[in-house]
């Protein structure tokens, strides 16, 4: 028995995005859109895309080997991967096997983790259990979202919103009781399935002809109604992680919330009281890249010296489900 002391902690960050940017002025080519329009709804002005012939687990190859290096750990030495993804690389097997196999950590067991943009949190909380309990003595979580690969590029509603990447976190125990994660919470609502999602390439309706032809494999939304929950989901869970860390708002340093909409996060930050200047926002570089978003977010603020020893930070996610989750972290 470990005692009810032990704790994760974040042992290092990394992060990576693909080399190929589309601009707000690229999509103004392909639909009938502007760079104001998106500018002024989103806040976003370029997005990033994985290149043809490469999958998901290779961004998140080179997040997690920038994350073990800063952890100073060894693939080798990982016991588990954790890999949140909804566009792992294939149906079967997990995006965290080919991952795996590529870091050739042999000694992890490794599982993928679908809760689409709310993704990372769900890893990072069920990383954390494990620790905690335990079981493991260190696990790689990573998130990673190739949405493009989701995107009907003639649908100007959802297009313009996405981007690629992949970030990465190592946690570690931690005996001594001080820091690390001091709280996870969770919370879905599956009735909204369909206010945001894939219709096709599922167990109920698998690839045919017809559904390709349909655009059936691409991402179909009601933008109005994920703003409007968004929001107030991410407010609320936000404050029961706090709660349940024992933690005000005024103590915590930075909220990293998801990039999905700087609107979004600028209601967020109103709601919860806290000001913008101790809020993350990269949206406009990178657009919404799902379950990459908080861990990409996360790494970029560790890497400009945004997080010091001992800060508290709020990492708090939604996305497709609806699913949503925050986590309070000290460093
Ligand atoms: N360029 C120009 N016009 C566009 C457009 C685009 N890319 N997309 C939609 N429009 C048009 C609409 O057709 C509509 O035209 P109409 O008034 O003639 O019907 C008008 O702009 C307003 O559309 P609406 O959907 O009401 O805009 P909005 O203010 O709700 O903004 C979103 C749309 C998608 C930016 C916004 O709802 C949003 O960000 N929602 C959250 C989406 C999200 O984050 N999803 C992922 C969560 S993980």
């Amino acid at each position: 028995m470990s005692g009810a002391q032990r704790r994760s902690v974040i042992l290092g960050t990394g992060s990576e995005l693909p080399a190929k940017v589309v601009t707000n002025g690229d999509l103004e080519k392909m639909v009938d859109t502007s760079d104001e329009w998106i500018t002024v709804r989103t806040g976003i002005k370029e997005r990033r895309v994985l290149e043809e012939g490469k999958g998901n687990a290779d961004m998140a190859y080179h997040a997690a080997k920038r994350a073990l290096d800063d952890a100073g750990i060894k693939a080798k030495d990982l016991d588990a991967i954790i890999m949140a993804t909804c566009t792992a690389d294939y149906l079967m097997p997990s995006s965290a096997c080919v991952l795996e196999d590529m870091l050739e950590a042999r000694k992890a067991f490794s599982f993928d983790v679908n809760a689409a943009c709310s993704g990372f949190l769900n890893a990072l909380s069920v990383a954390d259990s494990f620790i905690r309990t335990g079981q493991i003595g260190n696990a790689l979580v990573v998130g990673s979202d190739a949405l493009s690969r989701l995107l009907n590029w003639q649908d100007r509603t959802t297009c313009i919103l996405f981007g690629d990447g992949a970030g990465a976190v190592v946690l570690g125990a931690s005996e001594n009781g001080h820091g690390g994660i001091l709280s996870t919470k969770l919370r879905t609502d599956g009735s909204y399935a369909k206010t945001l999602y894939v219709p096709a390439g599922g167990s109920l309706k698998p690839a045919r002809l017809e559904t390709v032809r349909n655009n059936e494999h691409t991402i179909t939304m009601n933008g109005k109604e994920v703003f409007k929950v968004a929001v107030r989901s991410m407010e609320e869970i936000s404050r029961q992680a706090l709660e349940e860390a024992g933690v005000k708002i005024e103590q915590v340093s930075l909220v990293i919330p998801h990039q999905a909409n700087r609107r979004i996060i600028v209601a967020l930050a109103d709601r919860l009281g806290i000001s913008m200047d101790k809020v993350v926002v990269n949206v406009e570089k990178y657009g919404n890249t799902s379950a990459a978003s908080v861990p990409v977010a996360l790494d970029e603020a560790r890497r400009q010296g945004r997080i010091h020893k001992g800060d508290i930070v709020l990492l708090n996610a939604f996305g497709a489900g609806f699913a949503w989750g925050a986590a309070v972290v000290q460093f």
